[in-house]
């Protein structure tokens, strides 16, 4: 299907080709080969949204590189391509009106921007300059298959926006539970399938909860309800029976009934655990076929009878899945299901600490505040434990006190899982404060990249000078503030040469003409500057 993209050819012609020979590190940097630790690598990439009023080339030939365990500071103004970086990066730009028109992404070998040439055909019409966009619909579709593949398990993100980025017909359970299932679906319906809820350890870790709640020792109570989970092998029962033993606030005649109550839930019936080994079967069809488009996006080439096979078994398993609906097994499983999927979310909502997570689990996404929101956004990005985590301004809307106790988490995700995060801020401090290497973006594109340290020791680009003098000291209290003159340029008409050139007090003939190449300048520190004059660098 043809799409016409309404839009004026601006400052720079689109096709790549087409290009002013940029000093652009992108094409040096493709010929070298990704280092053995390197988790994310992105090289040249140029995402664009063809406007009525324009091509707004958003990101224009950015090149970052995240390592296993690292956190990589993103910053820059407002409207620097920060957001858009991430989008593309996970491809979830909306596509019209925006494309990832070239360049790399690769997550731990992966391709993800694989067969891109084939989603889609540019032609500019030479009276009009108008853009014409033929996208291939088969493409798109076979890629967005493979990034859900990559998404969640691989790369959770938490967005600027969790409003928007919430469904609000949907509890705040259900969709954290929906992430919980599709991610960690397998490992809950074994242990759902092997519960004991009446074994002895858990019977006498109920005894144990009833004699802490009687007392009132919450400490003893907690690590009880601990035991329970493992005892019962589901630690939905632990956190289930912590809130009944809560709720039973001193009088505990019947708490212990209760629980058993509540727990009866995990006595599955044979038509129910078939129906889980169905799930299960599906879910396992899944994660091969996921494995299959990893291996297609490392090797460069289709598996095609691999997927086909999987592809089948998906079908067939599917087919099944109608009849368990027909059969009425499937509504009498699904409570279950929805039971053992809340309390898992509460103990998610209670590790992001959140203090009355039943109640939030049970609510709707209108019926939180930013702050809360945002951190139901975080336990969802971190549920499947994400090798890389992209955090767009996960603190931005929380307070200060709630802030630091959100650095702490992703700290913490990083300590335990190793993941890398690449935090993207307009707060200098949180960068100072978590990130180990920082990016400065301007206009779409990296000026400057080196350790945290360095960067905010000797900045080298005017840019990144203008930004940190911008900034409050507590140790040089009579230091005046200062502002960087001017604003963000107007992306659809960038300022040709560097695109700083307007606001920059060292602009030179040359900064008007021509991109300045990246140069490094010192270890692992690179930076786009016709003041710098060092070897040229290759990402
Ligand atoms: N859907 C869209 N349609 C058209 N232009 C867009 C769209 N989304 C982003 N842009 C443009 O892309 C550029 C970069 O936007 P982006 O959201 O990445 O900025 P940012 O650095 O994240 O800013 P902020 O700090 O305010 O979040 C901006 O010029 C913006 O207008
Ligand atoms: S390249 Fe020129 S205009 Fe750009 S930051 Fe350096 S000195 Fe300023
Ligand atoms: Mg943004």
């Amino acid at each position: 299907m043809a799409s016409a993209e309404a839009s004026r050819s601006s400052a720079t012609p689109l096709s790549p080709s087409a290009n002013p020979p940029l000093p652009d590190t992108a094409g040096a940097a493709s010929a070298a080969a990704p280092a053995e630790e390197d988790l994310l690598v992105v090289r040249g990439l140029k995402t664009f949204f063809f406007t009525y009023d324009g091509i707004v080339r958003a990101i224009d030939g950015v090149s970052l590189r995240i390592r296993k365990g690292e956190t990589l500071g993103l910053v820059g103004e407002t409207g620097c391509g920060k957001s858009v970086t991430a989008f593309s990066i996970t491809r979830l730009i909306p596509d019209p009106p925006g494309r990832i028109l070239e360049g790399e992404v690769r997550y731990r070998g992966a391709n993800l921007l694989w067969n891109l040439e084939k989603e889609a055909q540019y032609r500019e019409n030479p009276k009009t300059h108008r853009i014409k966009i033929r996208r291939r619909f088969r493409a798109i579709n076979a890629a967005n298959q493979r990034m859900a593949a990559v998404r969640g398990n691989g790369i959770g993100m938490i967005f600027q926006e969790p409003s928007q980025a919430m469904n609000p017909i949907f509890s705040i359970s259900d969709q954290v539970g929906e992430s919980l299932l599709l991610h960690r679906g397998i490992a809950i319906i074994d242990e759902l399938l092997h519960a004991t809820p009446n074994s002895p350890e858990a019977l006498a870790a109920i005894d144990r909860i009833v004699a802490a709640a009687a007392d009132r020792r919450t400490t003893d109570m907690r690590e009880a309800c601990r035991e329970l989970g493992v005892a019962a092998i589901t630690p939905s029962a632990g956190t289930q029976a912590y809130y009944l033993a809560r709720a039973a606030d001193g009088s505990t005649d019947h708490l212990r009934a209760d629980i058993l109550r509540a727990l009866g839930r995990l006595r599955l019936s044979s038509s129910q655990r078939t129906y889980l080994a169905h799930r299960r079967r599906l879910l396992v069809a899944l994660n091969e076929l996921h494995q299959v488009y990893a291996q297609e996006m490392r090797g460069g080439h289709a598996l095609g009878s691999a997927r086909r096979k999987l592809e089948g078994r998906m079908r067939r398993e599917r087919f099944a899945h109608f009849y368990y609906g027909v059969w009425g097994v499937r509504s009498r499983i699904q409570k279950t299901l929805k039971d053992e999927l809340f309390w898992r979310v509460v103990a998610a909502l209670e590790g992001v600490s959140i203090a009355n997570p039943v109640q939030v689990a049970r609510g709707y996404p209108h019926e939180l505040s930013g702050g809360m929101l945002q951190r139901v956004m975080i336990a969802m990005a971190l549920a499947p434990d994400p090798g890389l985590l992209i955090a767009d301004e996960p603190t931005t809307a929380l307070d200060v006190t709630v802030q630091a106790q959100i650095l702490e988490l992703m700290r913490d995700l990083k300590s335990r899982v190793g993941s890398a995060i690449l935090l993207i801020t307009h707060d200098l401090a949180v960068i100072a404060e978590v990130a180990d290497r920082v990016s400065v973006m301007y206009a779409g594109q990296v000026v400057e990249t080196g350790p945290v340290r360095e960067i905010f020791r000797r900045p080298l680009h005017p840019y990144s000078q203008g930004l940190l003098a911008s900034i409050p000291r507590m140790d040089q209290p009579d230091r005046e503030l200062s502002s960087i003159p001017g604003s963000v340029p107007n992306l659809i008409t960038p300022p040709p040469g560097c695109r700083f050139h307007p606001r920059c007090p060292y602009a030179m003939p040359v900064c008007k003409t021509a991109r300045p190449p990246l140069t490094v300048e010192g270890p692992e520190h690179e930076v786009a500057c016709y003041l710098y004059k060092g070897p040229v660098a290759h990402n």
